[in-house]
């Protein structure tokens, strides 16, 4: 089975989907604080080791560690990761996103991990013209905490290859959709309202555009890169596939056979960033990954998949999954030693 997979934020959206993709194949330890967006609902089924932890406390970190057999590789999920919410509060973000990733880089080293594959975000370049695509080594040029708080960590991340030579791969993933997403992001968001008849917020025109990829081909970039990727390299991980949020809007409505008079713009978000373009070519050539899914196939199974987990999307948006959680793993969390769910 090879080493050890240490998968922080593995019970958030898209780490969730990344170890199902290897539970089974690799041994998966998972380190996650669950905080609003982290859900042991989302991991029920995959064969992992369940520690509950803060990437920003040294000793939880170790206790991830220790919970692995063997020489362990880290894939470092664990964020804030809404943007709305930076613009609220950018203090919770520093910390996990900056101050957490630079104690699980120590950490790290000091136990001597195989690789260290960090996953950050195309938001680090900023808001780019149409036409314009960034490459790996373009400015980088964020406009919000948490895309300033993914480049300091991005930055973090490679001063720990160059000055330690710890082998760390950074990726930068464009816009994910699929399931198990926190209702707060646009897609599901937009999906729950609609299955509710609740208006569909959209901020100001409507016309930002972003780069979507689904979670499934974002995971299986993030292990080509883990495997084949260089250290002290970073990989656009872009699903190349450019639609406006307003069109995106348009096509849940349709395929849940809504009107468009649910559709409802709001005021802005400040610094909203118009447009992202990462370059694909640097994964295609050296990872020989690409992307899978069709948009519009891939976006109705997702329509379909929060449709039929309607239930998944009640509990989350409770806060219900806070009384899963206790159920199923309280009094194993309880006691000292890591539980283990396998
Ligand atoms: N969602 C996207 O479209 C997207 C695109 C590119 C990159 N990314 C990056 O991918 C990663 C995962 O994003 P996501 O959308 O799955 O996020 P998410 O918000 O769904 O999940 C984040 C997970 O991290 C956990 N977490 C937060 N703070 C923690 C801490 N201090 N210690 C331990 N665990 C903690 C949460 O409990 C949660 O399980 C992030 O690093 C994000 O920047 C996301």
């Amino acid at each position: 089975m090879g080493e050890t997979l240490l998968v922080t934020g593995g019970a958030g959206f898209i780490g969730s989907n990344f170890v199902r993709l290897v539970a089974g194949k690799r041994r998966v330890v998972v380190l996650d604080k669950l905080t609003y967006a982290g859900n042991l609902e989302n991991l029920a089924g995959a064969d992992h080791v369940f520690v509950k932890g803060d990437i920003a406390e040294p000793g939880d970190v170790r206790r991830a560690f220790d919970a692995a057999e063997g020489p362990v590789s880290v894939v470092h999920f664990a964020a804030e990761t809404h943007v709305d919410r930076s613009i609220e509060d950018g203090f919770p973000f520093l910390r996990t996103n900056v101050l957490g990733t630079q104690v699980l880089l120590d950490v790290a080293r000091e136990r001597g991990a195989l690789r260290f594959l960090h996953v950050s975000t195309d938001e680090v370049y900023g808001p780019l013209a149409p036409g314009v695509f960034a490459a790996e080594d373009a400015r980088l040029c964020p406009t919000n905490p948490y895309s300033a708080s993914k480049a300091g960590s991005d930055h973090l991340a490679l001063a720990a290859h160059r000055t330690h030579g710890l082998p760390v791969i950074v990726t930068r993933g464009s816009n994910n959709y699929g399931p198990y997403q926190f209702p707060e992001k646009f897609v599901p968001l937009l999906i729950a309202n609609a299955r509710d008849g609740k208006p569909l917020p959209i901020y100001g025109d409507g016309l930002y555009e972003r780069d979507w990829i689904h979670v499934t081909d974002h995971c299986e970039g993030i292990l080509a890169a883990l495997e084949r990727g260089r250290p002290g390299e970073i990989y656009n991980l872009a699903g190349s596939c450019h639609r406006k949020n307003l069109d995106v809007a348009r096509f849940i409505l349709k395929a849940l056979g809504k009107p468009e008079s649910l559709l409802r713009h709001v005021q802005d978000r400040p610094g909203h960033d118009r447009r992202y373009g990462p370059d694909p070519a640097k994964a295609a050539r050296e990872l020989q990954w690409k992307p899978r899914a069709k948009f519009e196939q891939a976006l109705a199974e997702t329509i379909r998949w929060y449709d039929e987990n309607g239930e998944w999307l009640d509990r989350v948006r409770s806060g219900e999954y806070m009384g899963y959680y206790e159920r199923h793993y309280g009094d194993r969390l309880r006691s000292p030693a890591p539980p283990h769910t396998r």
